[in-house]
């Protein structure tokens, strides 16, 4: 069973470019990418799920991020997969902004 902890803070949201993404480390724990787009703050992880790919570094349009690699593509406030070659859900987290900063619900890691 997967346990969800307090909220986390991850940035300020001035710090996420309009229309873009920002892409946070936290110990311990695979990159995240926080969006902010149209439809508001939303955070996923940053790897694709097709391969080893900061999708930060894709190009965002229309509610979708596009891999740098092979141009598969996500929807963004969703996870889902969007366009070939991805057919795995990109993992994502409630997400919410509290005084300027972004927060998001994560998982507990569980002990090593
Ligand atoms: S690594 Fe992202 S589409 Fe292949």
């Amino acid at each position: 069973m997967t346990t969800t902890s307090p909220l986390t803070p991850l940035c300020a949201v001035a710090d996420v470019p309009a229309g873009g993404c920002r892409r946070i480390a936290l110990p311990g724990r695979p990159p995240l990418a926080v969006f902010r787009i149209d439809s508001g703050i939303h955070v996923t992880d940053d790897t694709c799920t097709h391969g080893d790919a900061s999708l930060c570094d894709g190009e965002i349009e229309d509610g979708l991020v596009e891999c740098p690699y092979h141009q598969g593509a996500f929807d963004i406030a969703t996870g889902k997969p969007a366009g070939a070659p991805c057919t795995i859900a990109l993992r994502v987290y409630p997400a919410q902004v509290q005084d300027g900063q972004v927060l998001a619900a994560l998982p507990v890691q569980e002990p090593a």
